[in-house]
């Protein structure tokens, strides 16, 4: 079942009626405007089955002005609203907490332009991750970013929640690679930010705020990316290490050895291999079943077939010589790769299937993000399935704690357990996922109360009724 939260509606919010779905029909047509219970339903409810809200409606804009002028009703109603792309979030942040309208994104998938010179790609917020891989490819480029959820992610989800994801290590954050947006805010707005310039000090950056900020300051409509050249050279290397430290010096010496063809460098530990392996079909350890502790997977992406790999198996065989990793092999084909990317990739829908799962998706010191994992397994015992894994390179922790259903004792266990530790470390509680509705109000742990109240200023002056994604990102105030 879903958790419950104690947020009270926000009495200032306007209820629907007839007069309001007549207008949207006006506007938007018969069929974006969406009442039908099924899809509500789903719209309703996140990805991980966590958290639901109860909206009776469903918009589904095809321009930016489609959006503007359901915002700027909206906003003269009170009627508080959730920007909705692929619902792949996890931390609750894409669905209604109680009634609000659902604007979602999908129908705005157009790829507006492509420049083959530049590599810039300007399309609409609800084109889907992989849909502008595959666009891409046949044009000799990639995306700067890649996750699991790329079958059903939006790039204006991507941007709104400044997704990190597998290779972050290489091309960096989406702060780096987007060049320009457009956005609509509250009150119909329309801000048109969608630069193509690689450089543009003209003052502040406005489109910053809108990457990360979780849809909370305006609903995204337009994004100009900078896209890198496809490179003819991928290698996927899947190991295992004996303990921790060994990965830890792995990852130091794959910077320093590897580093300009390194393109991702993912752990898991055992608890998580194990879990993939029993709860996903068809994926089975391409090591010999031997107890290791941890495994990593590395990539690396180049131009030079020959060089690339030999650069590769010279730094394994050495590594290994020199005790970091005790096994190892290097896929030989596409389908390998793809067997070594899936045991990565498919934890999130691993841990689903096991059952509930609290998820934190934390940033810290790697030297040190390792004790978290073993200090919740002292603290929780047998009551639960302590995982860990993540974007090592990046120092980005995913800790999972799997148990067979939601239990407050153990929730007791576990929280504020895990955001103290992360604050005591100087960590972040939340390194790519967001705040959404789980985390709003535990921003304090990794933000002064001066940052939060300049946060609260810009929301106030963005959006003074708060009607976009309320009880999101910043902590509740009464009201
Ligand atoms: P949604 O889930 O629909 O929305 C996310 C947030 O953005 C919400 O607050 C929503 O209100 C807002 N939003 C969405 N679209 C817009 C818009 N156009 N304008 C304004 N606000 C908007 N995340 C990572 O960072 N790295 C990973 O490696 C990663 N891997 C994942 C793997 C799996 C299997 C799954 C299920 C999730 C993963 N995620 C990961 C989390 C999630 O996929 C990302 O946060 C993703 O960027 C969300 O995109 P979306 O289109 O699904 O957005
Ligand atoms: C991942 O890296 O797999 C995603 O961020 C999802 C998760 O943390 O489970
Ligand atoms: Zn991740």
């Amino acid at each position: 079942g879903s958790v419950s939260t104690n947020i009270q509606r926000n009495s200032l919010f306007a209820n629907l009626n007839s007069d309001d779905i007549s207008y949207f029909k006006e506007i938007l047509g018969e069929k974006n405007v969406i009442q039908d219970e099924e899809r509500l339903l789903s719209a309703n409810t996140d990805w991980m089955h966590k958290y639901a809200g109860s909206s009776r409606l469903m918009l589904q804009p095809r321009t930016t002005d489609e959006v503007s002028q359901i915002l700027q009703y909206c906003n003269s109603r009170c009627l508080a609203v959730v920007p909705q792309g692929g619902n792949t979030g996890l931390v609750g942040g894409s669905v209604p907490v109680f009634d609000e309208v659902i604007i979602n994104m999908g129908l705005m998938n157009n790829i507006i332009a492509f420049d083959q010179v530049n590599g810039i790609l300007v399309c609409e917020a609800g084109c889907i991750l992989e849909n502008l891989g595959s666009f891409l490819d046949n044009e000799g480029f990639i995306m700067p970013l890649d996750l699991g959820a790329k079958g059903s992610c939006q790039i204006g989800g991507n941007v709104s929640t400044n997704a990190g994801g597998l290779r972050l290590v290489r091309y960096g954050s989406l702060h780096g690679s987007v060049l320009g947006l457009e956005a609509v805010l509250a009150n119909g707005t329309v801000l048109d930010m969608l630069g193509t310039l690689r450089k543009d000090n003209t003052g502040y950056d406005l489109k910053h705020l809108f990457i990360g900020s979780e849809g909370s300051l305006g609903i995204v409509t337009k994004v100009s990316i900078l896209t890198p050249p496809k490179l003819s050279s991928v290698n996927v290397a899947f190991l295992a290490c004996q303990d921790y430290l060994s990965c830890q010096k792995l990852l130091t010496e794959a910077k320093r050895k590897v580093g300009e063809i390194l393109s991702a460098f993912e752990f898991l530990d055992i608890e998580a291999m194990d879990l993939v392996l029993h709860q996903l079909e068809g994926v089975r350890n391409p090591l010999p079943p031997l107890l290791h502790k941890f495994y990593v997977l590395i990539e690396t992406t180049g131009s030079d077939e020959s060089n690339d790999k030999e650069k590769l198996e010279a730094f394994l065989l050495r590594s290994m010589e020199a005790g970091l990793i005790s096994d190892g092999v290097i896929a030989q084909d596409i389908n390998q790769a793809s067997a070594f990317w899936r045991i990565r990739e498919g934890l999130p829908e691993a841990l689903m299937k096991a059952g509930a799962v609290y998820k934190y998706d934390l940033s810290l010191p790697v030297e040190k993000m390792y004790n978290l994992v073993e200090e919740m397994r002292k603290r929780l015992g047998d009551s639960a399935r302590v995982v860990g894994y993540g974007h090592l390179g990046d120092g980005n922790l995913h800790l999972n704690v799997s148990t067979k259903e939601y239990d407050d004792k153990i929730f007791a266990q576990i929280e504020p357990y895990v955001y103290e530790w992360t604050s005591k470390h100087r960590g972040s509680i939340s390194a790519e996922h967001g705040l959404g509705l789980m985390k709003a109000n535990k921003i304090y742990y990794s933000k002064t109360p001066e940052t939060v109240q300049l946060m609260a200023s810009i929301k106030k002056l963005l959006d003074p009724n708060g009607i976009i994604n309320p009880y999101k990102v910043l902590p509740q105030s009464p009201n």
